[in-house]
């Protein structure tokens, strides 16, 4: 396992990302730790950041860029890696240097609170008029929630990890 990284550090609103984060912790046995509880880490270790996407925009990141090294960055969205490419991610979060990764998580509507609440009524409306299998596929998501949270999502990201 890539030996620079010191640690996984994530950012997660309702544990999507906190699951992939303890589950990339074991199987590349490193401790993990959340963004907001990470102060025993001294700033400038080298960790892998993994955060919710909101509207394309990996959460804490400016936060976790600050205190440390990235060494890579994963985004984990509703989406599948397909809809956020870690191309775009890149772009979107000004990455430009940072080896990034997608992950798609989930969607827990009984959990987003506030202002998310609000925003992610609003996205529903726009998401919701998709046509065909995957609008009625995101229709069904939106309401009932749904999980893709698997350790078989994380090859990429391990097999990256082995290999530097
Ligand atoms: C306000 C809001 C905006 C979101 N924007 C996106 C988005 O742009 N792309 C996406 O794939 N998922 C989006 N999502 C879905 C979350 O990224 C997804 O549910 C993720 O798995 C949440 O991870 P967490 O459980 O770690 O918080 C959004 C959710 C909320 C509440």
């Amino acid at each position: 396992m890539r030996s620079q990284i010191k640690a996984i550090v994530y950012t997660s609103n309702t544990g999507f990302t906190a699951r992939y984060a303890a589950l990339l912790a074991q199987a590349a046995q490193l401790p993990c730790y959340e963004l907001k509880h990470s102060r025993e880490l001294p700033s400038g270790t080298s960790v892998f950041y993994m955060g919710w996407l909101m509207a394309g925009q990996i959460k804490g990141l400016k936060k976790a860029r600050k205190r440390f090294h990235l060494a890579g960055v994963c985004g984990v969205g509703m989406g599948s890696p397909d809809d956020n490419p870690p191309d775009e991610l890149r772009q979107n979060n000004h990455l430009d240097e940072i080896p990034v990764f997608s992950l798609q998580g989930g969607y827990a509507p009984a959990q987003i609170k506030g202002v998310y609440r609000l925003m992610m009524s609003l996205a529903a409306k726009v998401m919701s008029k998709k046509a065909g299998q995957q609008g009625e596929t995101m229709r069904k998501a939106l309401t009932d929630g749904i999980d893709f949270v698997s350790s078989q999502n994380l090859g990429d990201i391990t097999g990256w990890m082995q290999k530097n």
